[in-house]
């Protein structure tokens, strides 16, 4: 029987699990953003990551892997505590930053001691790691990706969004762009480091603050960490082409974007109304997007306020008006 994962087939999951065993890239769907994926255990397909990204080298990737017990593969010396966290949002939208074991290579981790692993929760990301990771075949340990845009633009929210800015950069004949619908976070996962008594967020996501609390019962610091790279931590980063101005009155031509209460002046091109702080994150990137597409030199957006989800789309939008 077929069985039908959004737009893809299972032959389709199949033949491009294939594909990153032979050394191509994939980009796939995940619930946060898509990802261009390859054999993490594969330095010359990881290379091309880096080539069709335009993307610093020393900067790590996240290692995607199928299931839990796979944690121990790529990282030793874990805390209970991240093994909680495991449990309690994977699948989901978080990274744990754990001291690496000696399958993670420096051509994942940057150089650094450290690797960042996550379960994602989208059925298609799910069933290419399974097919990918338990086919019994020594390289199939992980899957590392990276958001799928170039190098410090807006992350992939649709399989058109991937083609539209990757398609230039892709060997058509060997790689894959694997469509799983919009993505339903909209923005990337919580990335958690999970090395020290106290777990520090490097980058906010779903997975906040407040739920990682409950979820573990210590409370998470924000201390810089200015030794570690992260590009999402780059003060400028996720940018469109238009400039992003950040709680202004917009004036006529401007894009707008900000909540369905706040209305629009006259002349000013709505681009998008979210009712609710979770649909601002998940339209947030496809709405820069548009603006582009539109050719809008300014986009204006009224921040969200609050905790929760309304703190990382706060941050990935100082980030993109920086
Ligand atoms: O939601 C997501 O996390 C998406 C999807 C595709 O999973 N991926 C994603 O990857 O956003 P990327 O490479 O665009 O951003 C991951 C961030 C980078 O800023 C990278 O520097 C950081 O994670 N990172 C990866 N491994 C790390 C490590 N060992 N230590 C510190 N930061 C790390
Ligand atoms: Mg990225």
């Amino acid at each position: 029987m077929r069985v039908m994962l959004s737009s893809c087939t299972e032959e389709m999951i199949a033949a491009a699990a294939q594909k990153l065993k032979n050394g191509n890239l994939v980009a796939f769907p995940t619930e946060t953003v898509y990802g261009l994926g390859a054999d993490a255990t594969n330095q010359k397909a990881v290379e091309k990551i880096y080539q069709v990204k335009g993307r610093p080298e020393n900067h790590p990737l996240i290692v995607h892997i199928a299931n839990i017990n796979q944690l121990e593969k790529w990282a030793v010396d874990i805390k209970p505590y991240a093994i909680q966290l495991a449990r309690d949002f994977w699948p989901g939208p978080m990274t744990l930053i754990l001291k690496r074991s000696s399958l993670a290579k420096d051509f994942i981790t940057g150089g650094q001691e450290s690797v960042g692993l996550r379960i994602p929760a989208h059925p298609v990301a799910l069933a290419l790691l399974k097919n990918f990771t338990e086919s019994g075949q020594e390289s199939g340990c992980g899957v590392a990706a990276p958001s799928a845009n170039r190098f410090g633009a807006v992350s992939p929210t649709s399989a058109n969004a991937v083609a539209e800015e990757l398609l230039p950069y892709l060997n058509i004949n060997e790689d894959q762009i694997l469509d799983g619908g919009p993505c339903l976070v909209g923005v990337e996962s919580t990335i958690i480091d999970c090395r020290n008594e106290q777990p520090i967020i490097l980058r906010s996501g779903a997975i906040t603050a407040e739920l990682i609390a409950e979820s573990i019962g210590i409370e998470t610091s924000n201390k810089s960490v200015d030794e570690i790279r992260v590009s999402g931590s780059l003060e400028s980063h996720y940018s469109p082409k238009a400039k992003v101005i950040l709680d202004q009155q917009p004036n006529s031509g401007d894009g707008f974007i900000a909540l369905e209460n706040i209305s629009t002046p006259e002349g000013v091109i709505r681009l998008a109304s979210p009712k609710t702080v979770a649909e601002f994150a998940r339209i947030l990137y496809a709405s820069l997007r548009e603006a582009d597409a539109r050719g809008l030199t300014k986009v204006v957006v009224q921040q969200p306020e609050g905790n929760g989800l309304a703190v990382a789309i706060r941050d990935r939008l100082q980030r993109a008006a920086y």
